[in-house]
């Protein structure tokens, strides 16, 4: 063997492949080629392909066309802020980025070093779906990548960053992923596109309708962030995994910032934003942004759901997940899409170590028919599931009210919290006083000489002797009522007693998460 010739083969064939890539038909779209998309993402020099020279066979499926080099799709590893990651990103510009027999192996292989080693992966996904010059062999492909993004669920973290169409069977990866990024204007979602749908009901709808990013992130809950530009969400999905460990044995990274290592601050401001009047809505946002480190909070699904806020931020330097009513929309109530929020939310962090913090003000569960038809019970028993199955260390701080349903899944030290903190402006009751009072006291306020006057006192005995934390405190299901200014310091101080927490799981094949 001629070394020297043989590197000068390896060479050119190198440049052939490079020459192959038609970033200017990506940059025609609106869109980066697959290779510049890695090279924003990961750290400069990193990435390292693999499996460059594969191609597709399309001679086995009794096809003549012209072999893909790389089979529409670069896979690889690299690192992202110094920290290991694997990657797969989709090449539209051939074959519409179609998952074909040797994509599909391309991608299960990283997705295997991926869970072998415990580190990250990022799908960028640019796709028409199946192949379909290749028919089972696809879509078997697909059946493999499922199969292994299954089993890396709650192991590595699983991101997906839909910049392109994601077709079909190409849109189930998203569906089975952690969290999923798209960018306006050039991401779609769906599994049967515009024309299919006209063919089977003769409804007429764009691509964006159906499945843009502005549909996903709004509406169907299936994305988590949305962006004006690629270079956006390529740095939202590294900011992002800052907050993540790198696998399910690890802790997330600590990291004190300036504020939190050197003064511990009182947060007066708290009894400004949130009103006395309990009835008078206040953004939970302004809280959050008071109690945790500053400028750490990042929040999830953004625009699904708005009634609750999820997000990651950090507590004297430890990452948590926070889970905080709104009240400025449908009163900070749970329902049936805040419940789906709140339970894959839960769900995530507690597979990645991530403690939780609740910040509760609720009337409850969303009343009404359309709410009970289309199964708040079984979206709203998600949310108590995924709480008293976690085992990362639970805080709950109610602010306001906590009733009825909304108490037991958000604070019930029953439920598995492990602090319960109160202010002392906190109501905690079965329901508002004035429903109870209609309830209970039905005859003695239609039996009454003045039925308007008498409910008005049974609504006043009523507020008295629930709407306090003091009764919840005298059982011991609130461990502390606080004042206001104090809570960043005794959350700060729970959190760091919490941290070595270790709970016995009795074994079992898994439990049954109503679905
Ligand atoms: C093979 C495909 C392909 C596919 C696109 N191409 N999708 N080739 N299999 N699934 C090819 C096109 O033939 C074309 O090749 C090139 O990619 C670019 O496609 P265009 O149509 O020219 O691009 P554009 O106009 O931007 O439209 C993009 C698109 C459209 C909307 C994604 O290509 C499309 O509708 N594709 C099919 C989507 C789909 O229905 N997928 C589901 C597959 S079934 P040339 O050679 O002309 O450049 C599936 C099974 C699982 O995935 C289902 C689970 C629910």
């Amino acid at each position: 063997m001629n070394f020297k010739q043989e590197i000068k083969k390896l060479e050119e064939k190198k440049a052939a492949l490079q020459k192959e890539e038609l970033i200017e038909k990506q940059h025609q779209k609106g869109k980066l080629s697959a290779i510049e998309r890695i090279d924003l993402l990961l750290d400069p020099e990193s990435f390292v392909e693999l499996d460059p020279f594969v191609e597709s066979r399309f001679e086995a499926f009794g096809m003549s066309q012209k072999k893909v080099p790389g089979d529409a799709v670069i896979t690889g590893f690299g690192k992202i802020s110094g920290r290991q990651v694997y990657v797969y990103s989709q090449d539209f510009s051939k074959i519409g980025g179609s998952l074909g027999e040797m994509s599909g192996k391309k991608i299960v292989k990283i997705m295997e070093l991926a869970r072998k080693t415990g580190c990250p992966l990022i799908g960028i996904i640019d796709s028409g779906g199946a192949r379909i010059q290749e028919g089972i062999a696809s879509l078997d492909g697909y059946a493999d990548i499922f199969k292994n993004m299954v089993k890396s669920s709650g192991v590595v973290p699983q991101i997906s960053i839909v910049v392109g169409p994601s077709a079909g069977g190409a849109s189930y990866s998203p569906g089975l992923s952690d969290f999923v990024f798209m960018v306006e204007g050039i991401s779609q979602m769906y599994i049967t596109g515009p024309e299919v749908i006209k063919a089977v009901s003769g409804e007429e709808i764009s691509f964006e309708q159906l499945g843009g990013a502005d549909v996903h992130n709004r509406k169907s809950g299936c994305a988590h962030f949305l962006f004006k530009n690629e270079a956006d969400c390529f740095s939202a999905v590294k900011k992002l995994l800052s907050y993540l460990p790198q696998n399910n044995l690890e802790d997330p990274p600590f990291e004190k910032s300036f504020f939190s290592e050197f003064f511990e601050r009182e947060n007066y401001n708290l009894l400004k934003i949130v009103p006395e009047k309990e009835e008078k809505g206040y953004d939970m946002k302004a809280v959050i942004q008071e109690i945790f480190d500053k400028n750490t909070f990042f929040e999830i699904q953004a625009h699904f759901a708005l009634n609750v806020i999820t997000g990651l931020a950090r507590l004297n330097g430890h990452v948590v997940g926070v889970v905080a009513n709104q009240t400025k929309f449908l009163a900070g109530t749970l329902d049936i899409d805040s419940s789906d929020k709140i339970a894959r939310f839960v769900r995530f962090c507690d597979a990645f170590n991530i403690p939780l913090i609740n910040l509760v003000d609720t009337p409850g569960y969303l009343p009404g028919k359309e709410q009970e038809h289309q199964g708040i019970i079984r979206h709203g028993a998600k949310v108590l599931y995924a709480y008293a199955e976690a085992a990362v260390p639970k805080i709950s701080l109610i602010l306001r009210k906590a009733y009825g349903g909304a108490y037991i899944a958000l604070a019930s030290r029953l439920l598995g919290y492990d602090k319960v903190i109160a202010w002392p402006s906190s109501q905690i009751a079965v329901m508002g006083p004035k429903q109870a009072a209609r309830i209970i006291f039905k005859r003695e306020i239609a039996e009454s000489d003045n039925p308007k006057k008498t409910e008005k006192e049974k609504i006043e005995q009523l507020r008295e002797i629930f709407l306090n934390p003091y009764e919840a405190a005298k059982m011991g299901q609130v461990d502390l009522i606080i004042h206001p200014k104090d809570t960043r310091n005794i959350l700060i101080k729970c959190l760091e007693s919490l941290l070595n927490k270790r709970e016995q799981r009795i074994p079992r094949k898994h439990g049954n998460i109503p679905l």
